[in-house]
């Protein structure tokens, strides 16, 4: 019988793989989610399981969706490789798999949450940017980019995922960090 362990794994290799492969997302950056999602879900009383395998998948297509070039695809085109593979290998636990599916459909926000897991991984999703160690991971990661874009690219999605967030607990740990951020920004203009 196909447990959420064996989804879990699934979810895993798939994420890393894809990253590897596209260099989208950054590894560190699903190493970040899903550790702040872990931290969370025990903190908060949640479904451990389902946020690893929520953040593992909810950004898991945005390479691809990125080659071609339609990354405001990229929730839907995670959201159905999550359940392709989960139909794969047939998990059939309908409200775990529902659960997962939420996830990736609402890790950007701005929806009724269907759960406290989806809450986390959209929360954890905002941790790739608005901490410290996401953000010099992302700097590193874009140190190509022409230095005007990078700053414009970096600001916008500092402050999308400050408004992402909702749980009370990351908006406190993440505030001064975002504080820090924004003041280094501010010196630059
Ligand atoms: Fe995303």
């Amino acid at each position: 019988m196909t447990t959420i362990k064996d989804v879990i794994e699934a979810a895993n290799e798939l994420a890393y793989s894809e990253a590897l492969d596209t260099d989208l997302p950054l590894v560190k950056h699903i190493d970040i989610s899903t550790a702040t999602g872990l931290r969370l879900a025990e903190e908060l009383g949640a479904n451990v399981d389902v946020v690893e395998a929520g953040t593992y998948f909810m950004d898991c297509m945005i390479g691809q969706a990125y080659k071609q070039k339609k990354l405001d695809k990229h929730v839907e085109m995670s959201r159905d490789a999550a359940a392709d593979l989960m139909d794969k290998i047939k998990f059939d636990d309908k409200d775990a798999y529902t659960a997962i599916l939420k996830c990736v459909e609402e890790h950007h926000g701005g929806v009724d949450f269907h759960s406290l897991e989806s809450e986390i991984c959209c929360n954890a999703d905002c941790y790739r940017f608005i901490s410290i160690e996401g953000f010099i991971s992302a700097v590193r990661y874009l140190r190509d980019m022409d230095f005007e874009d990078l700053v414009k690219l970096l600001r916008n999605k500092v402050d999308e995922k400050w408004n992402a967030l909702t749980l009370d607990i990351c908006k406190e740990e993440l505030e001064p960090q975002y504080k820090l951020i924004n003041q280094m920004f501010e010196q630059l203009s």
